[in-house]
């Protein structure tokens, strides 16, 4: 092994370079046995406007030893006692598959030429034909650094995919998070006082001495029950109650409301009575179900709606299909159209994801979360009901501080 300093003398047939322009600076390794053929290599370098740093290596030892530091190029013989280029070449692939790596040999077949460039390599020259060697190795250092380049920027990019996919579900849990919030202060602080006015008024309408007052008191009374009804209905937006009844008989409830408001026909089925389910689950395949009908209502034209509630091996799936006019991939690529993107975030959140298939005769949405593996980590909670006869919200007894663990 050798290393021939980049000023070393030079044989006077191949001497200045003949380019204009400072030679370039390259790391080069070379995997070569004869001393000559080396410093004929490096002539031919410096000839062709290299300025090379290189290190000659012979065995198999101080090659791997040599990988360890940084090079922009292997150069490497063919043929060597005890060692090959091509095995040189595999285990150069297996710690970097970018570094350009060149075979420079006496005698090369085209068979071999052919697997060294299948196995990764970037050129091959013969000794006897040299003229190459610089053209070639620059255009493999160019490649390999354009190759470094645009991996570098596919991992940023993926890093940045990520950062913004984490965002978004970080987003989702926040929103149900106020939002459920939001519900409570409204249970507690408006409910509570519209309930204690509502006794008061009641009292006053049952004593009033004057029958003007008793009136005008039933009229208040009205007023606030119809409050009362408002920030129950507003308390459900915000946060289905009617979940805590399990979410076959929310999904059930759900599909005959929406019958109801809109005349489409709906048919809910699943083939389950009752399903314990991670925290979280219930209100992503609700919320799920919720945007899936809206967008039917909003968009399909449909007169039929079908929604499945199936766990099967493991994995909980929600399909909603309807026979509307069906979407384009242009349709979801709306700028300001959020709901198909963020059911895809809110899948995200419990591990699960959302196909979309369409067609001209309709559109079907599916939710599928793996359940063995609970990705929340999370005990599973108690949402396990009987479909039957789900109670309407608002008006059974719920408990809204445990809105957050649905
Ligand atoms: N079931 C459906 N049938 C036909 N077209 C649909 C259906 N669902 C969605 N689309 C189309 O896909 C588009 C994107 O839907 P998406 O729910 O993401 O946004 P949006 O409903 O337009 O707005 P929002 O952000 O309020 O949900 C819709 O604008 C509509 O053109
Ligand atoms: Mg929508």
């Amino acid at each position: 092994m050798s290393t021939t300093p980049p000023n070393s003398s030079m044989p006077a047939s191949v001497g200045a370079s003949p380019r204009k322009q400072a030679p370039r600076k390259l790391h080069i390794l070379h995997l070569e046995d004869v001393e000559l053929d080396h410093e004929l290599v490096v002539a031919h370098l410096r000839r062709g406007g290299v300025d090379p740093q290189i290190r000659r290596v012979d065995t198999e030892s101080d090659f791997v030893t040599a990988l360890d530091q940084t090079w922009d190029a292997v150069l490497s013989d063919y043929n060597l006692p005890g060692f090959s280029g091509l095995v040189a070449l595999d285990l150069l692939r297996a710690r970097d598959a970018v570094l350009p790596f060149i075979l420079v040999s006496g005698e090369i077949g085209e068979d071999t030429a052919v697997a060294a460039m299948r196995n990764g390599a970037s050129d091959y020259l013969l000794k006897s034909n040299l003229a190459r060697l610089v053209p070639a190795l620059l255009h493999a250092v160019e490649a390999g650094e354009s190759r470094r380049a645009r991996a570098a920027a596919d991992d940023e990019l993926a890093r940045s995919r990520t950062r913004l996919s984490e965002l978004a579900q970080h987003l989702q849990t926040s929103i149900e998070m106020e939002r459920a919030a939001i519900a409570r202060e409204i249970h507690d602080d408006v409910g509570g006082s519209l309930t204690a006015v509502k006794f008061d008024l009641a009292w006053i309408a049952r004593n009033a001495s004057e029958p003007a007052m008793a009136e005008r008191a039933r009229q208040a009374l009205e007023s606030v029950k119809h409050a009362v009804d408002a920030s129950q209905r507003i308390m459900h937006n915000l946060r289905p109650a009617i979940l805590e009844q399990g979410l076959i008989a929310a999904l059930q409830w759900m599909a005959q409301r929406f019958e109801k408001r809109t005349n489409i026909v709906t048919l809910f089925r699943t083939s389950h009575e009752q399903l314990n389910l991670p925290t979280g689950v219930p209100l992503v395949a609700y919320r799920t179900a919720q945007e899936a009908l809206t967008n039917i209502s909003k968009h399909a034209g449909a007169t039929r709606v079908r929604v499945d509630l199936t766990v099967a091996g493991g994995v909980l799936s929600l399909e909603i299909s309807d026979n509307g006019r069906g979407l384009s991939p242009q349709d979801l690529a709306k700028a300001r159209s959020f709901g198909i993107r963020g059911l895809h975030e809110r899948a995200g959140t419990v591990g699960g994801w959302v196909d979309l298939s369409s067609t001209a005769s309709g559109t079907t949405l599916i939710l599928s979360i793996p359940l063995e593996d609970d990705p929340t980590g999370l005990k599973p909670d108690s949402c396990a009901e009987p479909a039957a006869s789900p109670a309407p919200p608002g008006n059974g007894v719920h408990d809204p501080s445990r809105w957050g663990e649905l």
